[in-house]
């Protein structure tokens, strides 16, 4: 369904805001009916999402839905048929205050814990909220928080084991991105690369590789790491994504500043101590992968066009040149320390916009190119393309073609052509990050699905709806019993 565009908002902010709401029960392989269409037999495995499942306790609110507790949502597609599983994280922090029955510990954007400022100063703990990100690793799956380790929690059960270190590979407290990338296997193999990284007046960058797969005629188990390199950089760095190409790694540093004091002083959060550096200087940074042609070398830094990016959508290499597709804001979008983030005014807060960069790692140069005007985010190629040149891509998009509005649609853009279809949730519904996968056997990138958790302002519930990749056409509405709060990332795991 293609929609005419509108010039006013076409939501109502109350539909939007109903998503942010406790999650009170959890589903252990309950039987989905399907409300519309039918659900494609070769479609089989388990979509996992990640986001704040718990928002308030004791009657306080966070600050920024960032700051929720980590709860895991399992939609497990067989046969024809779908189960519905969800689980908080059984994160120390979220124990402890279940226990307690109130708040016990600051936000990273803003949460602060009852007794204001005098309760707040100085008490620079992390409470590892695992919930960013979900990916399968070997036996476990992963929910990841990228300022400290990720959880292990069971893939069937949802269990969770406990903070995970890789046998080893992390110690404890190590940042671990919540933005693995997997390598669908430009070197023989599949790959996931990841990073974390450690910032101050100088940052260190750990880019690492681990299997995904055992390879028996190697002895290679999935989970083990195969390579990691280190590398320092000037200057303070906020990255949360980074992208792939079969030889480098390619991060943005953004021009921002880090200033502690208020988070110190019990203020603020420490991601509400980030600001835009005036006259400040971006950087993408090249990092030569081990399995590729530049390994051993020490990274590119080429200056970067202006403007803060949280997600790229893909990178690829042509000749001599590495080009990546992000997400830009013109400035980093926080909430202020007064503001509720349920009343947050769109209209003041940049919106996403997906731009190309074209980088010439030899000569230093950049060009930048606009490749939409409409508000976007969570973007994704096919999983077989990443590191690769992809003719399509798949996002969410606000309902209108301008301005920043919540996600409402979901885009599938034609990187070459342009062209575009869309599939909108407006006016009640508000769509999460999409997930495409390709159908088993496909010959054509578009052949496939895209998953979308949609929050259901009219049932105040979720449905997941499934789409067919190439048109966007409707495949099937599955209306689940449950709220799940506006998300963030998630993965889909082939049963095969
Ligand atoms: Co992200």
């Amino acid at each position: 369904m293609t929609v005419a565009p509108t010039k006013a908002p076409a939501y109502d902010r109350s539909d939007w805001a109903s998503a942010f709401r406790n999650v009170g029960q959890e589903l252990n392989e309950l039987h989905l009916p399907v409300s519309r269409g039918s659900l494609p037999a070769e479609l089989q495995g388990v979509l996992y999402r990640n986001g704040p499942g718990r928002l308030e306790r004791g009657g306080q609110w966070v600050h920024h839905p960032f700051d929720g507790d980590g709860m895991i949502t399992a939609l497990r597609l067989q046969g024809g048929t779908a189960q519905l599983s969800n689980r908080f994280v059984r994160t120390e922090g979220w124990l402890a205050e279940e226990k307690a029955g109130k708040v016990l510990f600051r936000g990273v954007f803003g949460s602060q814990k009852p007794g204001g400022v005098l309760a707040n100063a100085f008490d620079l703990r992390l409470k590892n909220i695992a919930n960013t990100g979900v990916v399968r690793l070997g036996d476990d799956l992963l929910a990841l928080w990228e300022a400290a380790e990720p959880h292990a929690l069971d893939p069937d059960s949802l269990e969770t084991r406990g903070l995970c270190r890789l046998d080893g590979v992390l110690k404890p407290g190590d940042a671990f991105s919540a933005h693995p990338r997997f390598d669908p296997g430009h070197h023989g193999s599949k790959r996931m690369v990841t990073f974390g990284v450690k910032t101050g007046p100088r940052s260190t960058l750990r880019l690492m590789e681990f299997a995904v797969e055992d390879e028996p005629e190697t002895g290679i188990k999935a989970g083990q790491l195969l390579s990691e390199r280190r590398d320092s950089f000037n200057g303070f760095a906020f990255l949360h994504d980074f992208a792939i190409t079969p030889n480098w790694a390619v991060f943005l540093q953004n021009a921002i500043n880090f200033n502690p004091l208020p988070f110190v002083m019990g203020r603020k959060g420490a991601a509400q101590c980030l600001e835009s550096k005036a006259g400040g200087q971006a950087k993408f940074w090249l990092v030569p992968r081990e399995s590729g042609t530049f390994a051993g070398q020490p990274p590119k830094i080429i200056d970067a066009p202006e403007g803060f990016v949280f997600h790229h959508l893909n990178a690829w290499e042509e000749g001599d040149e590495v080009v990546i597709d992000s997400i830009y804001y013109t400035d980093f979008p926080s909430i202020g320390p007064d503001v509720d983030f349920r009343q947050v005014d769109f209209e003041l807060i940049p919106e996403g916009l997906l731009e190309r960069c074209r980088i010439n790692p030899t000569k230093g140069t950049i060009q930048s190119q606009r490749l939409s005007g409409r508000c976007c985010e969570f973007a994704m190629v096919n999983p077989a393309q990443v590191g690769l040149e992809a003719r399509y891509a798949w996002m969410a998009v606000a309902e209108r073609e301008q301005g920043n509005d919540p996600l409402q649609a979901i885009k599938k853009l034609d990187l070459k052509s342009g062209a575009r279809h869309i599939w909108s949730a407006a006016p009640r519904g508000f769509v999460s990050e999409p997930v495409m996968v390709a159908r088993p056997g496909a010959t054509s990138e578009d052949d496939g699905w895209v998953l979308c958790l949609v929050w259901n302002g009219a049932r105040c519930a979720s449905d997941l709806v499934i789409l067919n990749a190439d048109d966007l056409s409707e495949q099937a509405v599955l209306e689940l019993p449950l709220a799940v709060p506006h998300g963030l990332h998630g993965s889909w795991v082939s049963s095969d």
